[in-house]
This record gives C-alpha cells, structure tokens and sequence, in this order.
C-alpha cells in the first residue's frame, strides 16, 4: 500500500468542495493528523455518545470533580444569592446536561433569564427542555455554539438585573494559560461593573490522585477517549480499528496538566474522508489537556482580565476550588 503524506496530498483532487469549505470537523482532524504529534480538538468528544459517557465520567468514584464541585455549591449558593439580588441573568458556559443549573437557580431570587451555551444540540435543546418544565417563569435562551470562538447573546437578555456566568465543572481545565485569560477578557467585555462571574476550578495535586482519576478502574474514560475514532469513523468516513488503539492519560508536570492521548499499538494505515494517515507503533493522537491550577494562578488570571476576586471555596481536601468574581 502506498502511503501519501497528508501535507502532499491535493484535497481538490479527491473532493469537490474547496478545502476551506469542508465542514469544521473534517477540516480540523485532517489539519490534526497532519502535523508530526498528531492531536485532535477535545470539544469533538462530545457527541451524543460522548455526552452520555462524560456524564458516565462524573459519576466514577475517581473523578472527584463533580460531586466536590456540587457540595461546594451547595454551602456557597445562598452568598451568591444575596450578592446578586433578584431578576438575575445567568450565562452558562458549556451546560451539557445541567444537574447544577438547578441547585443554582433554585437558590436564587426569581432568575429572570437562563442562557445556557453547550456545543452539543440534542443535549443543550433537551436540557432546556426539561428545565423550562421545572422552572415556568424563566425565560431560557439555549445557544448552540462553540464558545472556543466569540460568541454573541441574544438580545432579549439585555435589561434590568445583575448578569452571571457560570461557568463550572473545571471546563477552563481544557483552555492553555493563555487561551484562559482571552476567554475571561471575552466575557469581561458583556458584563457591567459588578456583574458577577462564577468559576469551578480543579486544582493542582498529587500526580497519583490525578492519574486515577482519568484512568478510572471500570474504563468509562478509555471509551469516552475512544468515542472520538468511532465518531470520526461514522462522521467522517473513517476506518479506525478502535482495538488497535488505547487510552493513554497522564499528568504531565512541565505544563501542570493531564494530557490525555490515543496510542497506536501496532504499525498501521487509516483512512478518513478519502486521506490516508500512517502510524507507527507507539505513536499518539493527543485528544486533551486538563491543566491544574493553584488558587494564586486564578486569582491573578481574573485581575488581568478586568475582574476583582471575591471570595473563594475550597473543599477539606483541597481537591477543587470554586471562584466567586466580579467585573470590575
Ligand atoms: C470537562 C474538561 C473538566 O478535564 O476533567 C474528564 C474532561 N476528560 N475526563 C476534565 C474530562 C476526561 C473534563 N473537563
């Protein structure tokens, strides 16, 4: 067989699109498996499926995440409350199937307005579906978008009342340093002076503790992992053999995070949209990076972006910290 680097290959040869026409997706596995570490964006984990599993993933006992982010929220949410008064706005930012909303709505005085923001429609639409059944007098603006871009909020939201976001689940992990601090400064820019901004945070700990806790015993983040070549599979035309390839998570402390990869075991070829990709033994498609803060490194990422730190909560065992601030 005849492997042709990607790089040599001329798209229009094979397809009849422009190449800067094709859908994001392929464009941007194809851009990926080009370069010499393969990589894939991680927001293309969460199809249906992958959805469905990352929630299997909140519900491991290694990942502390999430049930540690939720008591935190349970003990801080009343001060939240009173700081924002009544007729609040909230934002959320990727509100997948949104078991926190609730606690967070709940806890306010008569929310006006809901905007959550997920990249995943059927889950963002049933979601909101489901909320407005429990939460009549809410108005509920779901946006389907990719929040790694700008985005814009619909317009019936601007009004009286302070505005949130919320923005939980440790989901800047996903962000570089960098990428974090141009995020805040995007939202900074819809929000007034005294707005409010809430963060969930997961901090930096031992190596080991990590290691579990994206290597859980029953496998659920392997196949969420793994989703991803199934998805590219039927997407995209794919042909990835999934046994051919393995969940690789490791805590990598020269950039404070967990990288999360797919490893070929063996030697091999793989198609998608018509392209073919070799891989030698060993070789890695890196799928995520999960970076890990300290309380300082938040603390000084929201004052470069034009946001006071008010107060912040940090469980007994200093697994995740949650953030409360507000625009300056
Ligand atoms: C949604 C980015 C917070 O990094 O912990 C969980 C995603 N990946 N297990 C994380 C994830 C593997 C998660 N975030």
């Amino acid at each position: 067989m005849i492997v042709i680097n990607s790089k040599t290959q001329n798209p229009k040869a094979q397809h009849s699109l422009p190449f800067e026409q094709y859908p994001a997706f392929l464009m941007d596995v194809l851009d990926g498996l080009g370069k010499s570490q393969k990589e894939i964006p991680c927001k293309y984990f969460y199809d249906e499926r992958g959805s469905t599993l990352f929630t299997a993933i909140c519900q491991t006992t290694e990942y502390y995440i999430t049930r540690t982010e939720l008591q935190l929220l349970n003990k801080l949410l009343p001060d939240i409350s009173s700081r924002l008064g009544a007729q609040a706005t909230v934002i959320e930012y990727g509100s997948g199937e949104g078991r926190k909303i609730r606690e967070l709505l709940t806890a306010l005085q008569s929310p006006r307005a809901y905007v959550p923001i997920d990249i995943s429609a059927e889950i963002l639409f049933d979601a909101s579906r489901r909320l407005k059944k429990e939460f009549p007098n809410l108005s509920i603006y779901p946006l389907m978008a990719d929040y790694t871009a700008q985005i814009t909020l619909p317009e019936e939201i601007s009004g009286s009342g302070r505005r949130l976001v919320f923005f939980p689940g440790s989901t800047i992990s996903n962000f570089t340093p960098a990428e974090a601090g141009q995020f805040l400064r995007n939202i900074r820019q819809f929000l007034d002076p005294g707005d409010g901004f809430l963060i969930g945070v997961d901090l930096l700990k031992s190596p080991n503790r990590l290691h579990q806790a994206y290597n859980d015993y029953d496998g659920v983040t392997a196949e969420f992992n793994l989703n991803l070549l199934r998805r590219i599979n039927r997407e995209l035309d794919g042909n990835f053999k999934l046994h051919q390839f393995e969940h690789y998570a490791f805590f990598n402390p020269r950039y404070s995070r967990i990288e999360m990869h797919l490893v070929s075991l063996i030697d091999q070829v793989v198609k998608v949209g018509g392209y073919q990709f070799s891989f030698r033994t060993g070789e890695t498609i890196h799928t995520e990076n999960s970076y890990k803060y300290s309380v300082d490194r938040v603390i000084h990422i929201g004052r470069d972006s034009g946001f006071r730190h008010e107060q912040v909560w940090i469980d007994e065992e200093k697994l995740f910290s949650v953030h409360f601030l507000t625009a300056v």
